[in-house]
């Protein structure tokens, strides 16, 4: 389940929880400039973060695809993905991806990748 919520979420559900992948860069590392990467952040801080989103105490500019995203994990989601996401080693270039022409699946405020449409 937790591989699947990162890399491998299709079908039907693609559109409404995207794989984080789909965001965050293949290698999860994250993409310039404005999607961090995922990897080398503690459990903790992980589930931390995607609480925050569910509850809106954190939030990222409008529109916010995170909020979306986190709203859409279940309890043990959010443990599920932040354990497995803590426990993956860091790339040996942990840089974050170049930025990509390609949309992202769900509008992001601060991400010049945003998908296509008016925002
Ligand atoms: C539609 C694009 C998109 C998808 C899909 C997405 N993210 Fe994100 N994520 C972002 C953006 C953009 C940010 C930066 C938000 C900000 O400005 O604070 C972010 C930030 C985060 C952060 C905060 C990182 C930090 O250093 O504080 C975590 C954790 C996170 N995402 C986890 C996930 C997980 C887990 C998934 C898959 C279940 C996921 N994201 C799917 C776009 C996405």
């Amino acid at each position: 389940m937790h591989i699947k919520l990162c890399k491998r979420d299709g079908g039907a559900r693609a559109r409404d929880r995207p794989a984080c992948t789909a965001c965050h860069g293949a290698a999860m590392t994250g993409v310039s400039p404005a999607v961090p990467g995922l990897l080398g952040l503690p459990r903790d801080y992980l589930v931390g973060q995607l609480g925050a989103w569910q509850t809106g105490l954190r939030q990222a500019f409008a529109p916010d695809c995170m909020a979306h995203v986190a709203k859409r994990l279940a309890p043990a989601d959010v443990a599920a993905v932040s354990s497995w996401l803590a426990a993956q080693p860091l790339p040996a270039d942990a840089h974050p991806a170049p930025p990509t022409r390609e949309p992202l699946p769900l509008k992001c405020g601060l991400s010049p990748q945003r998908s296509g449409g008016a925002r």
